[in-house]
């Protein structure tokens, strides 16, 4: 085959273990050792069977079929569609989520994205559009998957901006802003997971979130919204923290995903802005707009019967709209909460005698806690982890890698002394569950105490 200038992407470090894991496991069991899930970011079993759900949608056909004959209803569903796919699907959804997140949606500005990885997608394809060098500000650590899609672009570069407890640095913000503009980079946007950040284990506070605002709004610069962990919300609900679509919808790109509040499978997402852009020529232009014309061209339309599967979804079992999701989340929230306790009371337990050695977080939303481990002679690299797993049959990922390549110029030391350990995932339901996320907490701080020889 002839040359090319293509590039080669690197194989990301949870796609790594994955692929470690079956031979890493087999030592583990012959060692007599159980396998302890803290790395997966799955969805959890017990809240995923399909079933009642399939059940609900085959009901929804017959009752639209009443009258016009079930082929009536499916022919549409299996043919060609609109790019923005149906209306009634997206004023459903407007109406719902603009409430359940008092956000006022125009369903107008709804597009249906395979996932928030395909609205990450064409967001990164509509600024590769110009050939010119574009810059991404993003937190160190951020979302793998947004690294691997903006890095495609070979004229793309990461500028990243440490976090806290609460946020991003936002004197970093502005600063990398300026830097990015500085070295000739359109600024695309800022993109980030405020609820659940994965892999950062936190939600930005309220007050962090207005001073992002400003940053962004002096910068001129949109934010992107990455939202999958917005329904799986640990806080009582006066005190959830709205998102940036509710606090500045001028400004913000935002990602529905129905991945963990639904199924994954469908692949079923929305993206939404009432954001304008300034392009080429000078003219001001809807971003749906634009967003429109990069959907059309890329994947034409979204499945017209998974989108009707996510309207029954939004509906009740008498097919009357659903006032609001949370009930449903709440299902799903109920098994997270658990396992989040567990998790955090165990290590509070066991590792909590030695603050000055081990930390953790305390997430809000979504399906990960970020440990810290200060022992000076101990790195959370890959080989760490997998010593975890051979040694005591504990899989947990490290977070370094998560770390875009200018946070480890920054900090050569950036993530080594960090792991990401998720408590969403484990193989058994109910008390099994319960008995599961105990056994891998615990084995899990014995682990470290060991390797830490107390
Ligand atoms: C921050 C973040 N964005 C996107 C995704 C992918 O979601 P989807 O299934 O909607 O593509 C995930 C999945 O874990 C995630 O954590």
């Amino acid at each position: 085959m002839h040359a090319t200038q293509l590039t080669q992407a690197p194989v990301s470090v949870t796609r790594e273990m994955a692929a470690a894991l079956p031979k890493l496991a087999q030592i583990a069991k012959s060692k007599g050792l159980a396998l302890h899930h803290l790395g997966a970011g799955y969805p959890h079993p017990e809240v995923t069977d399909p079933t009642a759900f399939l059940a609900h949608k085959d009901a929804y056909y017959a009752h639209l079929g009443q009258t016009t004959g079930t082929k009536a209803v499916l022919q549409p569903l299996y043919g060609y569609t609109d790019t923005q796919g149906a209306l009634r699907t997206r004023e459903l959804f407007a109406n719902i989520y603009g409430a359940d997140f008092k956000a006022d949606l125009a369903p107008e500005h709804l597009i249906p994205t395979v996932g928030s990885t395909g609205g990450i997608n064409l967001l990164c394809s509509l600024f590769e559009r110009s050939g010119n060098k574009v810059a991404y500000i993003t937190d160190a650590p951020t979302y793998a998957g947004f690294l691997a899609r903006a890095s495609l672009y070979q004229k793309a570069r990461i500028y990243s901006v440490e976090m806290d407890n609460e946020g991003p640095d936002c004197e970093a913000l502005a600063a990398q802003i300026r830097q990015a503009r500085a070295d000739g980079y359109d600024v695309a946007f800022y993109y980030t997971v405020p609820d659940g950040h994965n892999p950062g284990g936190i939600s930005f506070s309220a007050q962090r979130r207005q001073e992002i605002i400003k940053v962004l709004a002096n910068a001129d610069v949109l934010l992107v919204e990455d939202a999958p962990y917005s329904y799986i919300n640990f806080e009582a609900p006066e005190a959830r923290p709205l998102p940036f679509i509710s606090l500045a919808p001028e400004q913000t790109v935002h990602l529905f995903t129905a991945s963990k509040i639904g199924l994954p499978g469908p692949r079923i997402g929305f993206i939404y802005t009432e954001a304008t852009l300034t392009i080429a020529g000078g003219a001001k232009v809807p971003l749906t707009q634009l967003l429109m014309t990069e959907a059309s061209a890329d994947f034409l339309m979204h499945n017209p019967e998974a989108l009707c599967g996510f309207e029954s979804f939004l509906l009740d079992d008498q097919f009357k709209p659903r006032e609001s999701l949370w009930p449903v989340a709440e299902e799903k929230i109920r098994v997270y909460r658990e396992n989040r306790e567990i998790l955090l009371s165990t290590l509070a337990e066991k590792l909590g005698d030695t603050p000055e050695l081990f930390g953790w977080t305390t997430p809000g939303a979504g399906f990960f806690s970020v440990f810290t481990l200060n022992h000076p002679s101990i790195r959370c690299d890959k080989a760490f982890t997998e010593r975890l797993v051979a040694e005591y049959g504990v899989v947990t990922i490290p977070t370094f890698s998560f770390f875009p390549a200018d946070a480890r110029v920054r900090n050569p030391k950036a993530g080594l002394n960090q792991l990401r350990l998720s408590f969403c995932y484990s193989e058994g339901t109910g008390a099994a569950r319960r008995a599961e996320l105990g056994a891998a907490s615990q084995a899990f701080a014995r682990a470290i105490r060991t390797e830490c020889g107390l």
